[in-house]
């Protein structure tokens, strides 16, 4: 029996990565995670997956990985995702989204490696008109982090052309949220910015208040609506894009959503009912660069990949993702 693919997981110490990780390691792939540990955690990799502690900038360390290891494809999550901090470090964002992606592009064209599936977002339709989001709706970034993402989504597309035999999967997520139902692993950066989990931590004390980011967009409630997605579900979808790529399919973009939008508020009430707990809120303005609302029109990805979800409810999303923050120490 020829071993299992081998696999490069960039940022895999990270949330959404060392989620990935762990759906690899139980499908049978060997992994190994490339990760400078800037946001990541090494106890998020869990074995058998090895770590390597690296930046995607040191292409000396990368390019030797590459020469000694041989993968099959690269998943590539490693990335600045604050949407407030990009509009005020837009250079750190495209260095380390955009100029470091096409590093690691190059660095896998050298080495043969043929399969690439990166993760991209849904900020890249900026502030859509019509919703649920398809794939093909247009592309207008509203903020640099979108914008060094879409960039990176031209600059994998014209690698793909260029070399028949180099073929890619785009995921564009939406809100990823909540936790490993088992507890193993979660968001585990202290001062993530998430919505679910600032009123995680708020409802357990360790921060103030919640800040409601604007109470007068053109929706319901007046708050802004994400589709927010489980995180194991997502890190499912990335397993069904390896068996994609390895059954020869085309090159393809998918959104990665539920199809449905909660509002700030609602979120707040699911965190207060999970938890039983009170939730101190507070009313700010709107934050730069947010759009009004963000649906997926996840129906591609259904089709295509055959995925089921099996989280695709936000008491649930909410409740993993509550465990998690409450067994954590800070
Ligand atoms: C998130 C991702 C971003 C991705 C986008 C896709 C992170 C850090 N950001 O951005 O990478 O491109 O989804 O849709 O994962 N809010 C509050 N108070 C808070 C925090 C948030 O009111 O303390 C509001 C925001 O204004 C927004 C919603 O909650 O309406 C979600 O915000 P957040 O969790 O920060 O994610 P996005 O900015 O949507």
């Amino acid at each position: 029996m020829s071993p299992a693919p081998k696999i490069l997981v960039t940022g895999g110490a990270g949330y959404i990565g060392s989620h990935t990780v762990l759906a690899l390691n139980e499908a049978g792939y060997r992994v190994v995670v490339y990760d400078n540990l800037s946001s990541g955690h090494p106890e998020a990799v869990l074995p058998p997956a090895k770590l390597l502690a690296g930046d995607l900038g040191d292409s000396a360390k990368l390019d030797s990985l590459l020469a000694e290891e041989q993968f099959s494809a690269i998943i590539h999550f490693a990335a600045s995702i604050v949407v407030p901090e990009s509009i005020s470090h837009p250079l750190h964002y495209y260095h380390n989204n955009t100029i470091k992606t096409t590093g690691l592009i190059q660095a896998a064209l050298k080495h043969q490696i043929r399969h690439f599936i990166f993760s991209s977002t849904a900020a890249v339709y900026g502030s859509p008109e019509h919703l649920p989001v398809s794939e093909n709706a247009p592309l207008n970034p509203i903020n640099p982090y979108g914008r060094s993402k879409l960039m990176s989504e031209w600059i994998l597309r014209d690698a793909t052309q260029a070399y028949p035999y180099f073929r890619h999967v785009i995921l564009r997520y939406f809100n990823v949220a909540g936790a490993d139902p088992r507890g193993r692993i979660g968001q585990s950066t202290p001062e993530a910015t998430h919505l679910i989990k600032a009123a995680c931590r708020t409802v357990l004390g360790r921060k103030e208040k919640l800040e409601i980011f604007g109470t007068d967009y053109p929706t319901p409630d007046g708050t802004g609506i994400r589709d927010y997605i489980h995180v194991t579900d997502l890190a499912k979808a990335h397993v069904l894009a390896l068996e994609h790529l390895a059954a020869d399919s085309d090159s393809d973009i998918f959104n990665c959503g539920y199809g449905h939008g909660y509002s700030v508020r609602e979120i707040i009430a699911a965190v207060q009912k999970i938890s039983g707990l009170p939730l101190q809120t507070h009313t700010s303005p709107r934050r730069t660069g947010d759009p009004a609302q963000l649906v997926a029109d996840p129906e591609k990805l259904r089709r295509t990949f055959n995925w089921k979800p099996q989280f695709d409810d936000i008491e649930k999303i909410v409740k993993s993702a509550y465990q998690w923050e409450k067994q954590r120490p800070y």
